[in-house]
């Protein structure tokens, strides 16, 4: 399989990400490894403490850093900017537009991971529709207000929120099965490593191969397509237009 990671912190001594260029092309290397070919580096935008302008400046510096250390590199996979964006009700009144993925049209949002609060859906949507921009949400995985009904709220007749999985979700079944219920009401799915360094939060795409793997074996004539990883597995191998990690939003939206 070839797969686009949709959320890294792989810029040198950008964010809590990779902390040198050193670090960086050893998670390129693991990611293209894993089958990535396109990875987008998304550092943290926080706008309580940063200055849109601030932010810009230092993640051009840090992929320039990147771009230097990878040169001559063929091996690695193709690195474009993006952003995650603490939702905040600030937010509306900065200019974003350089947040926006580049080669995508999307915006990459992160909640806060224990309260869920009304305005969160109405500002993602607001925020997003100043830049034509779809909004993403950040590993769902990892909030603890996430369920299939707050999670229809990110997506009304006016907005649609695409929903990205940290491959480590693939993990619990509770987000298999969810990840299965927003897949069947329409709902976009995309992945990503959210990776850090080589250590605790490595890149981690091999977890979707290793289901890829468990699909063959377990998908047959015994039924067992039941089983939630069989089943996502079978839903993920055969949906690349609803659930996809593979090549880029081209032709997808
Ligand atoms: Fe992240």
């Amino acid at each position: 399989m070839i797969y686009t990671d949709f959320h890294s912190h792989i810029l040198p001594r950008m964010d809590d990400g990779a902390k040198d260029a050193d670090t960086s092309l050893g998670m390129l290397s693991a990611l293209a490894s894993q089958g990535v070919r396109t990875v987008y580096a998304t550092p943290h935008f926080y706008a309580d403490s940063d200055s849109v302008e601030s932010f810009i400046a230092r993640r051009e510096q840090c992929y320039k850093e990147l771009l230097t250390a990878m040169e001559g590199r063929t091996d690695l996979p193709e690195v474009r900017l993006g952003a995650e964006i603490m939702i905040c009700k600030q937010l509306i009144n900065l200019d974003l537009s350089q947040l926006v993925f580049d080669g995508a049209p999307v915006m990459m949002f992160e909640y806060p991971v224990s309260k869920f609060e009304s305005w969160y859906t109405t500002y993602t949507e607001r925020i997003s529709a100043n830049y034509s921009a779809i909004p993403i949400m950040a590993h769902f995985d990892r909030y603890d207000w996430i369920n299939a009904k707050t999670a229809r709220l990110f997506n009304s007749n006016k907005s649609h929120t695409y929903f990205q999985m940290n491959c480590e979700g693939l993990e619990d079944k509770k987000m298999i099965k969810l990840l299965l219920d927003l897949y069947e009401s329409g709902v976009r799915c995309v992945f990503g490593t959210d990776c850090h360094n080589l250590a605790d939060r490595k890149p981690d795409f091999d977890k979707l191969n290793e289901l890829f793997e468990k699909e063959k074996i377990k998908l047959g004539p015994l039924g067992l397509q039941s089983a939630p990883t069989a089943y996502i597995a079978n839903a993920l191998a055969h949906s690349e237009k609803k659930i996809f990690s593979a090549n880029s939003f081209n032709g997808l939206i």
